[in-house]
C-alpha cells in the first residue's frame, strides 16, 4: 500500500488515540521523513526540527510527565498561546463538540472533571505508541513559519498513512516542555511546538470522527 492515494490517505488520517504495541519499523519512519523534507517553506526556510523518539528515551518521557501530572504540577511557563483568550463562536462551538466526542465517546459526561483528566492523561502514555516525534522551531520564528512546520507535519501524517501507521499530533506536550528538552536536549534557541504519537492503530477501538463544517464556510469562489 505505499502507493496509497492523496485523497485516500487525507481521508483515513484521523487522529488515533490508541495504538498496538506492534513496533514501528525505522525504515519506514526513514522514508517519511526523507519524503516530507521535501514540503515546501517560505524562502525555503525549513524551519521544522524533529526528534524521534522510541524505547529507553520515550518510556522514560512518559514516565517523568506522568508522574509530574499525578501530583499535580501544571507544567512549565508557556513560551506561546494555543488558542485566543476569550475563544468565541465558531471556535468555542467546535472545541465543545470535540470533547464530547472525545470524552462522551468514553461515558465521560460533562462535568465529570476527574473522568476527564483519566483520558486526557493518556496523552502522557503516547495512547501507547512506541513512538513519537516532538517538533521544535526557533523561537523568533515569526506566524508564517509555523505555518511552514504545520506544512511539514501533515505531509509526514500523510506519508505515515501510505506506510499503514497512524499518529496522533499533541500539542499537550509543549505544557513540560522541559521534560522534553531534558530528553532531546535541543539547541536553546529551539521551542518545543508539538509532539506526534506514531503507530498500528488498535483495531479494536474506532477512534470517534471529528466531524468538520462544511466546505462552504471555509471557502469562497470569486468568479
Ligand atoms: C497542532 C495540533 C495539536 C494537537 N494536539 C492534540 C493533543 O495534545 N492531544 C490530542 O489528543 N489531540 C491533539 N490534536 C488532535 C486534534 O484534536 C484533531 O486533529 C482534531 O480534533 C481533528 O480530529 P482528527 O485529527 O481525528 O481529524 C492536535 C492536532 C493538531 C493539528
Amino acid at each position: 500500500m505505499r502507493h496509497m492515494d492523496v485523497y485516500s490517505a487525507v481521508r483515513t488520517r484521523q487522529s488515533v488515540r490508541r495504538f498496538t504495541d506492534q513496533p514501528v519499523p525505522r525504515e519506514a519512519l526513514e522514508r517519511v521523513l526523507a519524503a516530507a523534507v521535501n514540503a515546501p517553506s517560505g524562502s525555503n526556510m525549513q524551519p521544522w526540527n524533529v526528534y524521534v523518539l522510541s524505547g529507553g528515551p520515550l518510556a522514560h518521557l512518559k514516565k517523568t510527565v506522568a508522574a509530574r501530572v499525578a501530583v499535580g504540577d501544571s507544567g512549565d511557563e508557556r513560551e506561546f498561546a494555543n488558542y485566543p483568550p476569550g475563544l468565541r463562536t465558531p471556535y468555542l462551538e467546535r472545541m465543545a463538540a470535540l470533547g464530547e466526542a472525545l470524552y462522551g465517546s468514553r461515558g465521560v459526561v460533562r462535568g465529570d472533571g476527574a473522568g476527564r483528566a483519566r483520558i486526557r492523561a493518556e496523552n502522557w502514555n503516547c495512547f501507547g505508541a512506541g513512538t513519537a516525534l516532538f517538533c521544535y522551531l526557533d523561537r523568533d520564528m515569526p506566524a508564517p513559519r509555523w505555518a511552514d512546520v504545520g506544512i511539514f507535519l501533515q505531509t509526514v501524517m500523510l506519508l505515515l498513512r501510505a506506510e499503514h501507521l497512524h499518529s496522533c499530533t499533541q500539542e499537550v506536550w509543549a505544557e513540560y516542555h522541559r521534560s522534553v528538552a531534558e530528553v532531546v536536549t535541543p539547541p536553546p534557541e529551539r521551542m518545543l511546538f508539538c509532539g506526534m504519537s506514531i503507530g498500528f492503530a488498535d483495531p479494536a477501538f474506532t477512534p470517534p470522527r471529528v466531524r468538520r463544517a462544511p466546505f462552504s464556510d471555509a471557502v469562497t469562489f470569486l468568479d
